[in-house]
């Protein structure tokens, strides 16, 4: 791959632009560093694994919810380090990434950064309006006078959604009906897109839902506290958060946008809701898309089951009952797949240590869909593949999904230059000392894995 020499680089931005415009945050872009072109390629480690801590190894984006990177709490997201430091030791301006399990969107949000084409797909519609919102220039607001028209709209509107009663207490249901009847009378603009994470905030903080757990479930402790909210000035204390998280937004906004080395031109493709593994067969047959690599976190090997934890937001979003229950469905590995050759001795060895036919199955439907999904889209990828992925366990079998991705896109001809094992520190996953799946200890996520797989034609620079 020569014809990269002639593509612009990373470089500092002029002097000039180091300065904050006033009453804004400083500039970070000038400590990023550049990359000649002979030291785009980190030097292969022929498979090694090389511990590393992301965070510490991107300063200039000062901690993993800064910007618009925090807009949302979205589970088991990227931390935009990892996606940072790919990006600088493998990527050049003007090339076309792929994150096919994009989730909230952050590996999109890195690489425009930097000035990358992307293109993300996920199951989880809110993708669509989150990257939207992350990516948009702040608006000025009269914040007061907004939320002001908000609860004195004439309008009203309620999800679909039968269990309505059971996720809030009745006395706060005319309240929220106001607000969310205000919001969908507006047309689509970006105040109205601005209002969106603000309103989902204060909706889910007026629910029964147990903010402790990823999965929507009520607990003893979240209806507690409800109840207590109930006998507190519970309206003013609405307002109040409504006005500041309104306000943080635009505060992330303009972090994000002062992240931004430039505001050049990028194309950016968004398929929100879409079923990632119908998708990759689709272009497999058709054959007609090109990136030069993939990133992608790919869903966790246990349930986790990120539609569900969507599912208050979708309801108030709009989505109905029978539209949340079919993208569940679709939702990997649930569903059942067709079997696919996993070329992985690693594979073989741990699907004969599993003796019962129902974890079997979840192994089995886990690899079949995540790896076929993969393996299609990979023939589509002209430089790197970078799967993130944590060491999972089944019935206390560690299971070292690392490995056999790694092992599968080896024997079909791609180069494994290396696994950088991070850490974790405050990746949100389950914080239950047990696997709610399985009643055991949860064994997971303890580091995390990026595997680094080469295209073997491709050479180091
Ligand atoms: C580990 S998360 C990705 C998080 C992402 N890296 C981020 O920063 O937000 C895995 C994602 O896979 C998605 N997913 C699960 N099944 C899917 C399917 N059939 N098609 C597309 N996406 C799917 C989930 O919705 C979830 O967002």
């Amino acid at each position: 791959m020569n014809s990269k020499s002639d593509k612009p680089r990373l470089q500092e931005p002029p002097a000039s632009t180091y300065l904050s415009p006033p009453g804004q945050l400083p500039l970070l872009s000038w400590y990023r560093p550049t990359y000649a072109e002979k030291d785009r390629h980190l030097a292969p480690q022929n498979g090694k694994e090389v511990e590393v801590v992301f965070r510490d190894l991107v300063p200039y984006i000062p901690s993993t919810t800064y910007g618009t990177f925090g807009l949302y709490r979205y589970p088991a997201k990227f931390i935009p380090q990892v996606v940072a430091y790919v990006i600088e030791h493998y990527g050049l301006r003007g090339q076309t990434i792929l994150d096919p399990f994009a989730g909230c969107g952050t590996s999109g949000l890195t690489a425009r950064l930097f000035g990358l084409n992307y293109e993300l797909w996920d199951l989880n519609p809110l993708l669509g309006i989150l990257h939207e919102i992350a990516i948009m220039k702040p608006i000025h607001l009269d914040i007061d006078e907004v939320v002001n028209e908000m609860i004195n709209s004439s309008q009203e509107w309620f999800p679909e959604w039968q269990n309505l009663d059971y996720w809030f207490p009745a006395a706060l249901l005319p309240f929220l009906g106001k607000l969310w009847g205000y919001y969908h009378h507006l047309e689509t603009n970006e105040k109205k897109k601005l209002l969106t994470v603000p309103l989902l905030k204060l909706t889910r903080n007026f629910s029964y839902n147990d903010a402790q757990r990823q999965k929507l479930s009520r607990s003893p402790k979240a209806i507690q506290r409800v109840e207590n909210l109930l006998l507190s000035n519970w309206r003013e204390q609405a307002l109040t958060m409504l006005k500041s998280e309104i306000r943080s937004v635009i505060t992330k906004q303009v972090e994000y946008q002062n992240l931004m080395l430039d505001q050049g031109e990028l194309r950016a493709k968004i398929r929100a809701g879409v079923d990632t593994l119908q998708a990759a067969y689709e272009i497999g047959e058709s054959g007609d898309a090109e990136w030069d690599f993939l990133i992608t976190s790919p869903p966790y090997l246990q349930a986790q089951e990120y539609i569900r934890a969507s599912k208050i937001d979708l309801f108030w979003m709009g989505y109905t009952e029978s539209s949340i229950r079919a993208l569940s469905k679709k939702e990997l590995p649930y569903h059942e797949v067709e079997a696919v050759p996993i070329h992985s001795p690693t594979f073989e060895v741990y699907r004969s240590m599993l003796t019962e036919p129902k974890i079997l199955q979840v192994y089995e439907r886990y690899f079949y869909s995540v790896l076929g999904a993969l393996t299609v889209l990979s023939e589509h990828v002209r430089e790197y593949l970078f799967l993130f992925v944590g060491p999972a366990s089944l019935r206390s079998v560690a299971i070292p999904i690392d490995r056999i991705f790694a092992e599968h896109f080896e024997a079909l001809g791609w180069h494994h230059e290396v696994t950088f094992v991070d850490k974790i520190v405050a990746r949100v996953l389950f914080r239950s000392q047990k696997n709610p799946a399985t009643g055991l200890d949860d064994m997971r996520m303890k580091t995390e894995h990026l595997v680094v797989l080469r295209r073997d034609h491709c050479k180091e620079g």
